[in-house]
């Protein structure tokens, strides 16, 4: 049977687009949509996807009020687990305790380098000569989680942060729907909080 997921956002949305387009082929459902930020397009490219798309703001409420609120939604859904596709915010362990299932995060960088914000211009200020992009699994902390897959990028002389992210974002599109698959077919094991791939 189908794997329902959620999918938390908060911007353009081109990772949840390419979930959406390889849905044929991967054994899961996107039950709901939720971003923080009501004017993301990436809830225009649910609806276009006929996919339920709520917005949950964080003003006006507490860390834990907005935290609760999320993983009830989620509930709500009836979701196995949860991705989040460009997602800003840090979430804590009020979200993670109430939220049904693991939580997968993809991140612009080949962890555990250059976790937080801007990923690729920090990579570029460091001068590293390979970067990439990494699933992992959420945890308390800052993109801390263990790490299911990543995929590496080379870094090019004549890169700045906007076309190094261009091309890490090639790869998150080929990563995000593969390694969400593999959680879906119920494949990722976490063991010792290190991640085996059942059937690699
Ligand atoms: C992606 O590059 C994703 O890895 C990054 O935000 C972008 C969202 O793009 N996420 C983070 O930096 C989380 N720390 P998208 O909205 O087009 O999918």
């Amino acid at each position: 049977m189908n794997k329902k997921i959620g999918v938390l956002v908060s911007g353009r949305g081109s990772n949840l687009q390419a979930l959406i387009d390889r849905l044929p082929g991967l054994p899961l459902e996107i039950s709901v949509v939720i971003s923080d930020v009501p004017t993301a397009f990436a809830l225009e490219r649910a609806r276009r996807a006929g996919i339920p798309a709520l917005v949950i703001e964080a003003g006006g409420k507490s860390r834990q009020e907005f935290e609760l609120a999320l993983a009830g939604a989620l509930c709500q859904y009836e979701v196995d687990f949860t991705v989040l596709a460009g997602f800003m915010r840090l979430m804590g362990p009020q979200f993670l305790a109430q939220a049904p299932g693991p939580v997968i995060n993809i991140h612009p960088a080949l962890l555990p380098a250059f976790p937080g914000m801007h990923a690729q211009a920090q990579a570029l200020a460091y001068g590293v000569k390979v970067s990439g992009c990494t699933v992992h699994f959420v945890d308390e902390g800052m993109d801390t989680g263990p790490i299911i897959a990543q995929r590496a990028v080379p870094v090019l002389d004549s890169d700045d942060a906007d076309s190094l992210a261009e091309r890490i974002l090639e790869q998150e599109h080929i990563l995000l729907p593969e390694v969400v698959g593999l959680v879906a077919a119920g494949r990722v094991v976490l063991e010792n909080k290190k991640v085996r791939i059942k059937g690699e």
